[in-house]
């Protein structure tokens, strides 16, 4: 591709839903403890929206902090990206509601993207492309997620491990500046079925059957998905580096997908990186797919734990399976 611009981070943002629900809370909806959660995932509470607080609602409260760190209005948006894997509804998408909340011209083309966990990582990746080609100038590319009201809550196995929250971006095209290293990105569909929500669409239509046997709910095979994780993240993060041509030592901080503690040392250790190099913020957030990476860099950046002009590595997995890693300046 002949590159036209390079893509310049102008501001991030985020957002989660004031209703805190602990482990402690759990113990009384599951047979669970905060001890077990604790000790085999880091989880100690997450964020859970209002029945009547839906994706898109803070998806916009992440928008418009990103909006006002960047110094733009909405109308100088050229192109909304929305990750998710808990939209508001199948169509339209959560990127056009969002649209409808920001008053921004109706013009804007908006999208959703779907790359579960991975998704910021992959919509990072589109962003960059658009901008790069010279496509688009100035880009809002969030990472939003339910997932509060996508899990079976009878169901410990899953419903310890997830959260709501949202993280924004905004991308805009420069001459001078490029903020992007690297991305790579990687998808291996045959393993769909260890981590899926499997009703709701053409496979099992909405009956009263498929509500019976929940496939409305967050369905995963936990062992099978933490042993892919660890080795997808190690490869995505060390493909990403080699891309962006930096070394181990260049990077400030790395700021992993937030699924499961231990995940993230088993990763931090097969890349040779020490635990104090390494952002973790799931012990209040829980999973939240893919606001995970971007809520984290939005905190790290608030926390002074990185200063503008720091490189950092981001680096996801997910359903699908999905996974990716990017290299940024901030
Ligand atoms: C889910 C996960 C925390 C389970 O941890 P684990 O160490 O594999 O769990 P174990 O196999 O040692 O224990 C499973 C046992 O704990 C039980 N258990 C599961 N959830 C529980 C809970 N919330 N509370 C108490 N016990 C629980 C199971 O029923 C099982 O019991 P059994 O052995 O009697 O059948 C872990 O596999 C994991 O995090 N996987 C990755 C999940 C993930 O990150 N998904 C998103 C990726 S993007």
């Amino acid at each position: 591709m002949n590159k036209k611009n390079g893509v310049k981070i102008l501001g991030t943002g985020s957002y989660f839903p004031k209703k805190v629900l602990t482990n402690v809370d759990l113990e009384k909806i599951v047979d669970t403890s905060d001890e077990w959660i604790s000790t085999r995932t880091g989880i100690k509470e997450r964020r859970i929206a209002e029945e009547n607080e839906y994706t898109s609602d803070i998806a916009y409260k992440a928008s418009i902090e990103a909006l006002k760190t960047a110094e733009i209005s909405p109308k100088q948006i050229d192109l909304i990206l929305v990750a998710t894997i808990s939209p508001d509804m199948l169509f339209p998408s959560t990127a056009c509601f969002l649209q409808k909340k920001l008053g921004s011209k109706l013009s804007t083309p908006a999208f959703d993207l779907s790359a579960a966990c991975s998704g910021f990582i992959y919509g990072l990746t589109v962003a960059r492309a658009f901008i790069e080609s010279g496509l688009y100038k100035t880009i809002l590319l969030v990472g939003a997620e339910e997932l509060s009201k996508f899990v079976d809550w009878t169901d410990r196995n899953t419903c310890v491990l997830f959260g709501d929250g949202a993280g924004a971006m905004i991308l805009s095209a420069s001459k001078e500046e490029d903020d992007i290293l690297s991305t790579y990105l990687e998808a291996e569909g045959a393993y769909s079925d260890l981590l899926f929500l499997p009703g709701g669409g053409t496979v099992n239509p909405v009956t009263t059957k498929t509500m019976d046997e929940k496939l409305h709910a967050i369905k995963m095979q936990g062992k099978e998905v933490f042993k892919a994780a660890v080795p997808k993240m190690a490869i995505a993060a060390k493909k990403a580096l080699e891309l962006s041509g930096k070394q181990l030592e260049d990077i400030k901080l790395f700021i992993p997908h937030q699924a499961n503690i231990r995940i993230i040392e088993a990763v931090a250790k097969k890349l040779g990186i020490s635990m104090d190099r390494v952002f973790v913020n799931i012990h209040k957030t829980g999973n939240i797919s893919s606001a995970t990476t971007i809520t984290a860099l939005d905190e790290a950046i608030k926390v002074n734990k990185v200063q503008k002009g720091d490189i950092i590595e981001l680096v996801a997995f997910g359903g699908g399976f999905t996974s990716g890693a990017a290299i940024i300046r901030i």
